[in-house]
């Protein structure tokens, strides 16, 4: 059954994404309402009252706010799940077994367990549920689904699809931020879940059948001569890309066994960072096609996809598409002046794939964001790409579907 206008919300996790994600509440409180918000840190619960008012309660986890609420009624009218990866399937299942609409976060989880778990929930309370792949509410991205669908590519062969990251995301987030240590996520799990997910969505829902992967931290090798946190004492402090960046910036928690992470002043290369800083997937999918994907982690913040069929190709990144037709031969470009223009961060694809959620909460149907059984799907790739890089090996799909390895799986052998 829909809500009426406004939605009122809990946020469970409030760092920078949900902040970001809930600046929709602020400018648009007669469709959204945040009244409450969890967050273990204080000053991110104190950000949360200074933004919505000391009526929006808090509590200092989800956990804590699905317990406090048992008894009383959960008082909300959905729950966005936006704290680290790893906490997801804990903080998503309660509202699905609750039967509230939901946004959970990608990449879904960190495992192909918990994702199933969260699948599993909402095949038995099927809520109003998106998981923002913003890339799928791009124009551009919309555009290039319609003409695969239309069938003009002819039989799709291959794709071919590269996320540029800007270097110094690379380092602030990866490197010395939320997302360094991979007890909590992987580069191409946070990152490129997204990139994996649009794959799948050209493919039109046609599964992965074998991964293969390379890549590795190539670049960011602990350097001794160099100190674990900027200063001017540092030799590279005037030349340093990465130098001062972030420095200005208070320095929060660097802390592995809690889910407080992050210090603007540490070294990039020393910092004890353990992600990758380049990798490339090779997919082959269970009907023949091959795709390709690399994450880049140098850059300037470019997507590109490339799609190949036997009567067709269409070039795409997230503002323009080009479709080149081979007999006879076409070629017709699509750019601004041809899709809508839509306001908001990434690319306007986060304020559409949140009206969308609110459109589906308000009549009671769905959304039209990737479903969870999808997300999975891009969870599931990308866990076996990180597995054949690390181990070097050919990756059966079936087969880790199956063996469901926990996120353990995810850490880099010790060493000594
Ligand atoms: N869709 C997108 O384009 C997009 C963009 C950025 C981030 N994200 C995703 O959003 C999520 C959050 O990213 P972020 O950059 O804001 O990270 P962040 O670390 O800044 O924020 C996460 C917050 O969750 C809190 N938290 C941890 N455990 C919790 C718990 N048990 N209960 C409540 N809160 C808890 C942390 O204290 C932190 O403040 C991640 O899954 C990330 O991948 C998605």
């Amino acid at each position: 059954m829909g809500k009426n206008l406004p939605i009122h919300i809990a946020i469970l996790g409030f760092g920078g994404r949900a902040e970001g994600m809930a600046k929709y509440a602020v400018e648009h409180p007669d469709q959204l309402q945040v009244v409450a918000v969890a967050d273990p840190q204080p000053q991110r619960r104190q950000r949360a009252t200074a933004l919505f008012g000391r009526q929006c309660r808090t509590y200092e986890t989800g956990e804590e706010f699905y317990h406090s609420n048992q008894s009383q009624g959960i008082g909300v009218d959905g729950i966005w799940v936006i704290s680290q990866e790893r906490t997801h399937a804990e903080l998503a299942v309660p509202a699905l077994e609750r039967g509230l609409p939901l946004i959970v976060e990608k990449p879904l989880a960190t495992s192909i367990r918990d994702a199933y778990r969260i699948c599993e929930a909402f095949d038995r309370h099927p809520v109003p549920l998106t998981v923002p792949h913003s890339l799928r509410y791009l124009a551009s991205y919309r555009k290039v689904r319609e003409i695969v669908a239309s069938g003009v590519l002819g039989r799709i062969l291959h794709i071919h699809a590269v996320e540029q990251i800007d270097h110094q995301h690379t380092v602030g987030y990866y490197r010395r931020g939320p997302g360094m240590y991979r007890s909590n996520t992987t580069f191409l799990l946070a990152k490129c879940s997204h990139d994996i997910d649009i794959i799948y969505w050209m493919m039109g829902g046609v599964r992965a059948k074998s991964v293969a992967s390379f890549g590795g931290a190539d670049y960011f090798k602990p350097r001794a001569e160099l100190p674990e946190l900027c200063s001017d004492r540092c030799p590279l402090a005037t030349g340093c890309p990465f130098f001062g960046v972030h420095y200005a910036a208070k320095p929060y928690v660097v802390d592995k066994d809690t889910l407080a992470v992050g210090r603007g002043d540490l070294c990039a290369w020393n910092s004890g960072a353990e992600q990758v800083d380049h990798q490339t997937l090779i997919i082959q999918y269970e009907d023949g096609t091959t795709a390709d994907f690399t994450l880049k982690c140098f850059g300037d913040n470019r997507r590109s996809l490339q799609i190949t069929g036997s009567h067709g190709t269409v070039y795409a990144t997230p503002t323009d598409v080009e479709l080149v037709s081979y007999h006879p031969a076409r070629v017709e470009k699509f750019g601004s002046d041809r899709l809508p223009v839509q306001p908001g961060t990434h690319g306007g694809g986060d304020y559409a794939l949140i009206r969308d959620w609110i459109e589906a909460v308000v009549s009671g149907g769905q959304t039209s964001s990737a479903t969870v059984h999808e997300s999975a799907e891009a969870v599931a790739v990308c866990i076996g790409a990180e597995l054949a890089m690390m181990h070097h090996k050919l990756i059966e799909m079936a087969d880790l579907r199956r063996q469901q390895p926990g996120p353990e799986a995810l850490l880099w052998p010790v060493t000594h």
